[in-house]
């Protein structure tokens, strides 16, 4: 008698240990990184560890040539990040790293905008194997769908972007589209400058107009984390996620008052007109912090 008390008492409690566990400790989905050795990639492997997640990381055969790519996958490998190598050119590959996980975040890089219909192969891959519950494709910057008004050579990117949207719906994959807008590394330190140097001007700065419009910045760790936790959030399943923090929402003006605050001086400004930005920008292969909208 006491043990079938004790028996019920038992069961009751691992019934109760199963269902708080099932209540509060949903499991992680496990999490595959594409790009992971990429400028925000690498902040995806990071984000996605630091989330709990199982974390996997593609890497091509090529990377055995570069000594800090090799480190940062020795380094990711100590955080406790899954190592696989795989490629684009060999779709066996994509399918065996693709079956290991739940979610497939790919951040292929958009500078070379024909890298983004690689991913085309990608959702093959995924269709194929028919285990993914997320798929992120490679976006991360302004919402492709609103940039129809967006001028070659940058618009091409976003075309790209579309066209991969487009297969991954039609392939019934659930998704997550992330808009970040801009990468603060890309566009804070340099007050905005399309010039294509990252480091923030001391005595001259153009402005765009009359530097009123606002823009919205986006610190690229912010865009690692948020971007995460989307991928087990129900609410994002198939839908876009904007990333803008109303205090980030600032004008290229506001953000050029900040940097003369700090280093104490205030700069010799000239304007550029959009007629005039355009013309500059004619036939230029664009950088990636150049996109042209009429
Ligand atoms: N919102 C913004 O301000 C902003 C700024 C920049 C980028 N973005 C967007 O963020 C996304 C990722 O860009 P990123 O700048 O982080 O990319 P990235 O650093 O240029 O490259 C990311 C990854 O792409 C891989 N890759 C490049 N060419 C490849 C190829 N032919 N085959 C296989 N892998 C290839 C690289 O692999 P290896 O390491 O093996 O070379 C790298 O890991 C893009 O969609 C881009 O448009 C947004």
């Amino acid at each position: 008698m006491l043990n079938l008390v004790w028996d019920i008492e038992y069961k009751v409690q691992l019934l109760q240990i199963s269902t708080f566990k099932h209540t509060t400790m949903a499991v992680k989905s496990k999490v595959l990184v594409i790009g992971g050795t990429g400028y925000i990639g690498k902040r995806f492997v990071k984000a996605s560890l630091a989330q709990g997640h199982i974390t996997y990381v593609l890497h091509r055969p090529e990377i055995g040539f570069n000594i800090d790519k090799v480190q940062m996958l020795i380094d990711f490998k100590q955080q406790g990040a899954h190592l696989i190598e795989g490629s684009f050119s060999d779709y066996q590959s994509l399918v065996h790293a693709v079956k290991q996980v739940d979610v497939v975040l790919c951040a292929i890089s958009g500078t070379d905008s024909n890298n983004l219909l690689l991913q085309l192969k990608l959702i093959d891959a995924i269709k194929e194997a028919g285990n993914i519950k997320r798929f992120l494709p490679s976006e991360f910057g302004m919402d492709p769908s609103r940039m129809g008004h967006a001028l070659e050579p940058g618009r091409d990117a976003f075309d790209k972007k579309m066209l991969v949207r487009k297969a991954v719906e039609d392939a019934g994959i659930p998704f997550t589209y992330v808009s970040a807008n801009c990468f603060a590394g890309y566009f804070v330190g340099n007050l905005s400058q399309l010039t294509g140097s990252f480091i923030p001007p001391r005595d001259k700065v153009c402005l765009y107009g009359d530097g009123s419009v606002k823009e919205i910045y986006v610190d690229e760790e912010d865009v690692a984390t948020y971007t995460i936790k989307t991928v087990d959030d129900s609410r994002t399943r198939n839908k876009t996620v904007y990333l803008r923090p109303p205090g980030n929402i600032i004008s290229q003006k506001e953000l050029v008052c900040m940097w003369e605050k700090l280093i104490g001086k205030e700069l010799e400004k000239s304007s550029i007109s959009p007629e005039e930005l355009l013309a500059t920008m004619k036939g230029k292969i664009l950088q990636p912090n150049q996109a042209c909208v009429d």
